[in-house]
Parts: structure tokens; C-alpha cells; sequence
């Protein structure tokens, strides 16, 4: 007799006093992989993936992040290629960080025509016309201090000088074909400025996935070495959250909200999936990206290289972790070998 049956019956609890009472018998549906399968409540698909490729001024150039294996530096032509092999395992966005050969103190970089984000932009639109492109809108790349806008004379972030920068930034990638503009900045304001600079220049087409809830977080340090954008004093704390906030993060995206955001973002995602949570449930149908951040793919990738966490059952949990918290899309440097994960298995 198959005696998980006949106890399913009636289960009594040992520790009852006052009577029996029903136990439930969970386990029943987990005892195949096919019972499992129909209740499975979330499902990571590549569909929900967006990759994030670093671009390099020269050409056939790729060269490796020390701190992020599998991850590298590449021109617009490599970058090309990189998108195409990700579009044949099934990811269908890009998003693009810029790693510019010269700065300077205002970033003049970040909105030139011909800077290599909007150059692979557009080679990307005309090659793989199909594929999501976004661009990461922040300056911080471009200045040789490393912050994320123009100093002031107290050494600060200029909040409404930075924006008119922002929105020169985000018309130039729009002209460039990139789907979204993303800006990173922190800077208060810049989604209704990017907006309305957007429109005037007859990009209405173009939208807004704002970093709303990005966190003053210790986790982008591997980021920092990709990008060559770390700050060269100070920190970022003036514009980043506090991480031990959470109401603020409601705030902020309301805001985004507010002045035309079409996506927000919580980031990192991990250490922040209470964030996912509540803005999930405050803002219900507002598309949610949670952004896997340099430090998390390095803590997964270092750990496995070791042999002490198997890494694709690994990243497959925390992924699935940052879905089932509420997040519609991630923004992941996993993202190729998840989605090779995930087309291997079905
Ligand atoms: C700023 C920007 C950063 C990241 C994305 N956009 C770095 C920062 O704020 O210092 C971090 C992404 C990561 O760690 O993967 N343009």
C-alpha cells in the first residue's frame, strides 16, 4: 500500500492539545518533475532578459573585465557581433554603457553623434533590427572626475546644470535608434527634462526606463573597473540612496512616474528585493526592471570558479528570486548563459 496516500487522510499534529486538526499535505505536489512543473508559479524566460554590453571607441577591439569574467570592453564592430550571438539564443535587449578613449570635466562625450554608443545604436538597429536597444544616459563615464554630472565650485553634482546635459545626452541617443533612453544619474528631474527634451526633438517614440530606486551600493564596484567611472573623489552618496531606505524608494519612482518614466528600475537587486516587492505592489502594471548588478555576477562567477557554488543552479535561484519578488524584466551579465540555460532545457 502506498502509504503516502493513506496518510494524507488525516495527518495529526504531535503537538496538538486542544484536538485534531488538518494538515495539509504539501509534498503532494512536489513528488514529480511533472507535477512540479504545472505548479511552478514563476518562470524565468529569455524574454525577460536584457544584457548589458560595454562599448569601446577603435575596432576588433575586446578585451577582457578582470573582475567579471565573461564580460568585456568591445568596439562597435565586436559589439555587433556579441548582440547577434545573443539574439540566436533568444535575448531580445541590449543595454549599452559607454567606455570613451578620452574624458574631460564636462563629459563632452556622452552626447557626441559619433561616440561609440551611438554608433553601435544605430549599426545594431540596422543589423538586428528586432533587438531592444537602450542606452545607459549618465555622464559618468565621460568625465575625468567620474561623477554623474557637472561639479559645481563646492566640488558637487550641479543638479540643474547636469540635466541640460542629460537631456543633449538622451536626444543624441534617440537620434541614434536606440529604443530607451535609461538614465542613471540620481539627478532630480531628469526624466521630465529627458522627456520633454525628447519630444521637442520629435522623439516621441523613444522612452524612459529610469534607475528609480538605484541605491549608494558598495556592489558596483566591478562596474567601476569595466566603466573606468569611478569617482576620483568622493563618493556617489550625494545622488545614490541610502541603502537603509526603503519609503524613499517609493518616493522616487512615484516621481519617474510622475514626469513620464515608462519603466522604473529598482538596483542592485538581491540585497534590494523587499524594494522589488513594494514597488511591484504600489505601482501594479508599471513595467519593473530589476538590475543584477557587477558585484553580484562577480560574488556567483568567483564562488563557482572556486568549486563552492554550482553556478548555473545558482544564478537560475537568484534570478528567479528577483521575478517571484515582482520584477518583469533583469537586467543581467548572466544573461547569455541563462538564456542558453533555458533553451537547452526546453
Ligand atoms: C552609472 C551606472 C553605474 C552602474 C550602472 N550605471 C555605476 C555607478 O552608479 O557607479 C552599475 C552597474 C553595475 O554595477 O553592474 N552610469
Amino acid at each position: 500500500m502506498d502509504t503516502s496516500f493513506e496518510q494524507d487522510r488525516l495527518v495529526r499534529s504531535k503537538q496538538q492539545t486542544d484536538g485534531p486538526h488538518l494538515v495539509h499535505r504539501l509534498r503532494r505536489l512536489r513528488r514529480t518533475p511533472g507535477l512540479r512543473a504545472l505548479v511552478q508559479e514563476t518562470r524565468l524566460t529569455t524574454d525577460d532578459l536584457m544584457l548589458p554590453l560595454f562599448v569601446a571607441d577603435g575596432s576588433e577591439e575586446s578585451e577582457p573585465v578582470e573582475s567579471m569574467p565573461g564580460v568585456f570592453r568591445e568596439s562597435v564592430d565586436i559589439t555587433v557581433k556579441r548582440a547577434r550571438s545573443a539574439t540566436e539564443v533568444g535575448i531580445r535587449a541590449v543595454i549599452l554603457f559607454g567606455i570613451p578613449d578620452s574624458k574631460d570635466a564636462i563629459g563632452s562625450g556622452s552626447h557626441d553623434p559619433e561616440g561609440s554608443v551611438q554608433r553601435a545604436a544605430t549599426a545594431l538597429k540596422e543589423e538586428l533590427p528586432d533587438l531592444v536597444v537602450v542606452a545607459d544616459t549618465c555622464m559618468c563615464e565621460y568625465t575625468d572626475h567620474g561623477h554623474c554630472g557637472l561639479l559645481d565650485d563646492r566640488m558637487d553634482v550641479d543638479n540643474d546644470a547636469t540635466l541640460e546635459a542629460l537631456a543633449k545626452i538622451a536626444v543624441s541617443q534617440a537620434a541614434s535608434g536606440v529604443d530607451l533612453v535609461a538614465p542613471s544619474g540620481m539627478i532630480d528631474g531628469q526624466v521630465g527634462v529627458i522627456r520633454k527634451a525628447l519630444d521637442e526633438a520629435g522623439h516621441e517614440q523613444v522612452g524612459i526606463l529610469s534607475y528609480s530606486a538605484k541605491y549608494a551600493s558598495a556592489f558596483y564596484g566591478p562596474f567601476r573597473d569595466a566603466a573606468q567611472g569611478a569617482p576620483s573623489f568622493g563618493d556617489r552618496r550625494g545622488q545614490q540612496m541610502d541603502p537603509s531606505n526603503g519609503s524613499e524608494a517609493v518616493r522616487e519612482a512615484a516621481q519617474d512616474l510622475a514626469e513620464g518614466a515608462d519603466l522604473i528600475m529598482v538596483k542592485p537587486a538581491l540585497a534590494y528585493l523587499d524594494i522589488v516587492r513594494r514597488l511591484r505592489k504600489k505601482f501594479e502594471g508599471v513595467p519593473l526592471v530589476a538590475y543584477n548588478v557587477s558585484g553580484e555576477y562577480a560574488m556567483i562567477k568567483a564562488a563557482a570558479q572556486m568549486g563552492w557554488l554550482a553556478e548555473r543552479s545558482v544564478v537560475l535561484e537568484a534570478l528567479t528570486s528577483m521575478k517571484r519578488a515582482g520584477a518583469d524584466i533583469i537586467i543581467t551579465y548572466h544573461a547569455m548563459d541563462v538564456a542558453r540555460w533555458i533553451h537547452k532545457a526546453s
